[in-house]
């Protein structure tokens, strides 16, 4: 066991405050950091026992590997080898920003961080505290998400301490991350370039602010035998209750019907000895304004020898999926502290930062209602 220091910081933060975790993390120690994506686990990327420590703490199978952290676009070329120029149109647009892209990896990359590929993950955070940190560690810093192999990714302080307390030295403490999901992988690395992990960056945004067209994921099986991102084929994000997902319905009565027919059918093919069964709902806000909880409670109650209870959380989704994003992963952890039974959460359209929590979300679930 090691002693874990947090260090909390404000938007008003001063680089000193930084120092002794940047030395750190430069020396060959483990510091976590908060991205706009999630929080990451950094180690200095040329020190091939600081990366292997990595997948120790975490757990994390050897054959996944891991994103190169960059603050300057100068250190690209230390990094990577044989660059195609859309890489830099897109940089120009997309960097820093929620945006992972695969290039050729050069020699300085240890295999530990590529997993034996001969192609490296990079990525420019855009977030105060991690540039900092990397600018003043004055090293690339591998960072894969900084939470347990099978958790869900930590989107607050709090869920890196609650994984890693007495694993690591520092935890950075740099308040809720801003989108609350990985960043979009973009494979630059063969002809067609094409989207392996789906993020906040879509294709379209792609396509519109830089001009380049790139095979999406929901067309990925389809149309291309490519190996998707090594990582993508383990199971992930899952909180301990199962997980439902409470499909769309253009008609919202149909829709709170449908979430009744879930969990009455959920509760009848549940077999425990406890009396007591802990529901974990998380709803856009209108559906959970267009019911009654008490009836719903009551009557559900009367159907069952099982006492139910409900803890439900909102989001409002009049502006896109932006909430549901930033705030699932939170939720998750949140349900297992509850220790609930079950975990239904809302669906939202499959388009724009939507592709991306539906993504996630299907990860986690088990079936739809
Ligand atoms: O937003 C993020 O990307 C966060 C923050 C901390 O930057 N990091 C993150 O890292 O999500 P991690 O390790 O949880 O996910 C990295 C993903 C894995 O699915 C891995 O397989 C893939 O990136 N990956 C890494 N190097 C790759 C490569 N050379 N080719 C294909 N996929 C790669
Ligand atoms: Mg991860």
């Amino acid at each position: 066991m090691i002693d874990t220091e947090i260090i909390e910081l404000n938007k008003y933060f001063a680089p000193e405050q930084i120092i002794k975790a940047a030395q750190a993390l430069k020396s060959g120690e483990l510091v976590a950091f908060p991205t706009e994506t999630v929080y990451g686990l950094g180690a200095n990327a040329f020190l091939a026992h600081a990366v292997q420590k990595i997948f120790e703490v975490k757990g994390r199978p050897q054959d996944n590997p891991l994103i190169v952290h960059l603050h300057n676009p100068a250190q690209l070329s230390e990094v990577a080898k044989n660059i195609p120029q859309i890489t830099y149109l897109i940089l120009n647009e997309f960097a820093p920003g929620p945006l992972t892209i695969i290039l050729e990896k050069t020699d300085k990359i240890p295999a530990q961080v590529s997993a034996g590929l001969d192609t490296v993950a990079i990525r420019f955070p855009n977030n105060d505290v991690a540039r900092t940190l990397l600018s003043l560690a004055e090293v690339p810093v591998v960072a894969p998400s900084a939470n347990l192999s099978g958790k869900p990714s930590p989107t607050k302080a709090w869920h890196v301490y609650q994984d890693l307390q007495g694993k690591i030295p520092y935890i950075l403490d740099g308040g809720t991350c801003t989108y609350g999901l990985e960043s979009t992988i973009l494979d630059l690395s063969v002809d067609q370039p094409v989207i392996l992990r789906p993020g906040i960056i879509t294709a379209k945004d792609i396509k519109q602010r830089a001009g380049i067209e790139v095979i999406e994921p929901e067309r990925l099986d389809q149309n291309l035998k490519h190996p998707k991102a090594p990582g993508q084929k383990y199971r992930h994000y899952s909180p301990m209750a199962p997980v439902v997902i409470l499909q769309e319905e253009s008609n919202l009565e149909k829709r709170i019907g449908n979430l009744k027919h879930g969990i009455r059918d959920f509760v009848k093919n549940y077999d425990s000895d406890q009396k007591d069964l802990r529901i974990g709902l998380f709803l856009a806000e209108d559906l959970v304004n267009s019911f009654d909880l008490e009836k719903l409670t009551k009557s559900l109650n009367a159907s069952t020898c099982y006492k139910l209870h409900f803890q439900i959380e909102s989001y409002n989704n009049d502006q896109g999926a932006d909430n549901a994003a930033r705030e699932l992963y939170n939720q998750f952890r949140v349900f297992d502290q509850q220790k609930v039974d079950l975990i239904i959460c809302s669906a939202e359209p499959n388009l724009g930062v939507g592709i991306a929590y539906m993504n996630r979300l299907s990860k986690a679930a088990s079936y739809n209602i």
